[in-house]
C-alpha cells in the first residue's frame, strides 16, 4: 500500500489504462475485463485489475490535472512495477479538420509546465509517446475501423482558459487537441524508462463550440478502451 493507493504488492498489472475519471475506470473494468477486482478506492480514485485476453490488466483513475495524474502513476511505476501505461481521456479539438468523437494519438504534449518541470530548469523538455505503442495503437484503430489523427496535443493546466490568443497560437501550430495529463505520464514514462501513450476522444470542440451529449461519450471511450488494450498486447 502507498500513500494513496490501498492494493497490495503483486494486485496491480504491468499494464495500467487510467482514464481522468474513476466511474469510467469501473465502467471500463465492468466492460472489458475478465474477473475484474477492486484493488484501491482510496479517496474514491478507483482501481480495478482483471485480464483481457489472457492478458493482466489494471485501470486505475488518474483523476484530473497534471499534478493528481503525477501521484498515482509514480505510485503505480516506483511502488506497483506498472511498466506500460495508457491514458484514455477526452480532450477537446483545436482544429477544424478534427471533428467530435474522432480519435487522436497523441505523439507529442507540448506544455508550459508539469509537476516535472522544476528538475528541467531552462531546458524545454519534449514529452513524446513510445513509438511501439503508437504505431500499434495507430494499427489497432484501422483495423477497428478508425482512422486516428496523430500527432502533437497541448496539455494545459487550466480548463477555464481566459489568456487571449493561446488558443489560436495552439491552432496555428498543428496542436490537434487540449487535455491536462499527458505531458506528465510521457515524462514520467521515460524517466523510468516505462512505455506511454495517450488515446483520445475528441468531447468538445474549441473552434465549433459544440460539445457531445453525456450518454455518448461512453461509445466513444468504449473504442478508445479498445484500441488501448489491443496496443498495449500487441
Ligand atoms: N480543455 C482542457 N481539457 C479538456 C478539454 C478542454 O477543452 N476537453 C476535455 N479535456
Amino acid at each position: 500500500m502507498t500513500i494513496h493507493i490501498a492494493a497490495k504488492s503483486g494486485e496491480i498489472a504491468e499494464t495500467v489504462l487510467l482514464p481522468g475519471d474513476p466511474r469510467r475506470a469501473k465502467w471500463a473494468a465492468e466492460r472489458f475485463l475478465d474477473n475484474p477486482k477492486l484493488i484501491n478506492d482510496l479517496r474514491g480514485m478507483l482501481g480495478f485489475t482483471g485480464t483481457w485476453n489472457g492478458h493482466r490488466v489494471t485501470i486505475h483513475g488518474s483523476g484530473m490535472g497534471m499534478p493528481s495524474l503525477s501521484i498515482y502513476a509514480n505510485e503505480l511505476i516506483r511502488d506497483y512495477g506498472a511498466r506500460t501505461l495508457i491514458r484514455i481521456g477526452s480532450c477537446g479539438a483545436m482544429q477544424n479538420r478534427v471533428k467530435l468523437r474522432d480519435i487522436i494519438l497523441a505523439m507529442t504534449a507540448t506544455t508550459f509546465t508539469t509537476p516535472s518541470s522544476g528538475i528541467f530548469r531552462e531546458l524545454k523538455y519534449a514529452p513524446c509517446a513510445d513509438w511501439g505503442l503508437l504505431r500499434a495503437a495507430a494499427r489497432a484503430a484501422e483495423a477497428l475501423g478508425t482512422t486516428p489523427h496523430v500527432g502533437g496535443i497541448y496539455s494545459s493546466d487550466v480548463f477555464y482558459d481566459e489568456r487571449p490568443d493561446l488558443n489560436e497560437q495552439m491552432t496555428r501550430h498543428g496542436i490537434l487537441g487540449v487535455e491536462m495529463e499527458t505531458a506528465e505520464l510521457y515524462t514520467l514514462a521515460a524517466r523510468h524508462g516505462c512505455r506511454a501513450l495517450a488515446v483520445l476522444t475528441v468531447s468538445d470542440h474549441l473552434l465549433t463550440h459544440e460539445s457531445l451529449p453525456g450518454a455518448e461519450r461512453e461509445t466513444g471511450f468504449a473504442e478508445m478502451v479498445e484500441i488501448a488494450l489491443n496496443a498495449a498486447f500487441a
